[in-house]
């Protein structure tokens, strides 16, 4: 099964695909995530993503659809994988059809997450991570049980995204309705798109994935 999750800047891509990961066994594929990896690792794609990225803009097509290539070749990809954060645009769509076409493969659905842009703000601007295992956290509605102390890993490293900024979040939602929300009626066109409330608690917009996923929907 191959699937996408859609949405704006802290719509809950990520949250639900790992959600999604760990429950239907399918691979995690986000263009942020491998991004990220490369500007940390400082390779040449690290290099030319960074200030972009820093920016809130997007990352040049070319670059992002070479990285999602090479990596549904991987063999962990084989049963299936969600994509977060890509595509983002109506080149990176076209793309991915002929990749997955080429492949003998299917999109089984496009799950496009709604949450007001207030919330949106909300939700990045008070977002962190554990630096050492990747547990996220929220200033107001995810604090460690313990001050300090990761729930998962007990690390005592936190780290906040460059991007989560007011300003540069901004930017990223400008980059959304401009570039990406394009996709929502190409989805619908090819009566692949799922339209989700992304505002729900995150174990009920889970749920709501997955009943759609096994044909339960009501
Ligand atoms: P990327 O890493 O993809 O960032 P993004 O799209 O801005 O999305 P986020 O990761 O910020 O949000 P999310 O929807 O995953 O929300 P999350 O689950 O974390 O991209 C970063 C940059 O890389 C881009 O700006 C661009 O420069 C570049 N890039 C990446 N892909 C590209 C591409 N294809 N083309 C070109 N450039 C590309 O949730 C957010 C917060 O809300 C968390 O704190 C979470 O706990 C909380 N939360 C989640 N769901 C709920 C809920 N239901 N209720 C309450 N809280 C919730």
């Amino acid at each position: 099964m191959n699937i996408i999750l859609l949405g704006p800047p802290g719509a809950g891509k990520g949250t639900q695909a790992r959600l999604l990961e760990q429950e239907r066994g399918l691979v995690q594929l986000s263009t942020g995530d491998m991004l990220r990896a490369a500007v940390k690792a400082g390779s040449e794609i690290g290099l030319k993503a960074k200030a972009v990225m820093e920016s809130g803009g997007l990352v040049s097509d070319d670059i992002v659809i070479g990285i999602i290539s090479d990596r549904i070749e991987e063999p962990d990809c084989q049963n299936g994988f969600i994509l977060d954060g890509f595509p983002r645009t109506l080149p990176q769509a076209s793309a991915l059809e002929q990749l997955l076409n080429a492949k003998g493969k299917n999109l089984d659905a496009v799950f496009e997450l709604k949450v007001d842009d207030e919330k949106l703000v909300e939700r990045i601007t008070g977002r962190f991570t554990c630096a050492d295992c990747g547990e996220g956290y929220h200033d107001k509605y995810r604090m460690p049980s313990v001050e300090g102390k990761c729930d998962n890993c007990g690390g005592a490293n936190f780290a906040r995204r460059a991007d989560d900024n007011e300003e540069t979040l901004r930017t990223r939602l400008f980059a959304y309705y401009k570039e990406t929300a394009p996709l929502i009626g190409y989805y619908f066109a090819k009566k692949n798109l799922v339209t989700i409330d992304g505002m729900a608690d995150v174990n009920d917009v889970t749920s709501t994935i997955k009943s759609i996923l096994d044909g339960n929907a009501a």
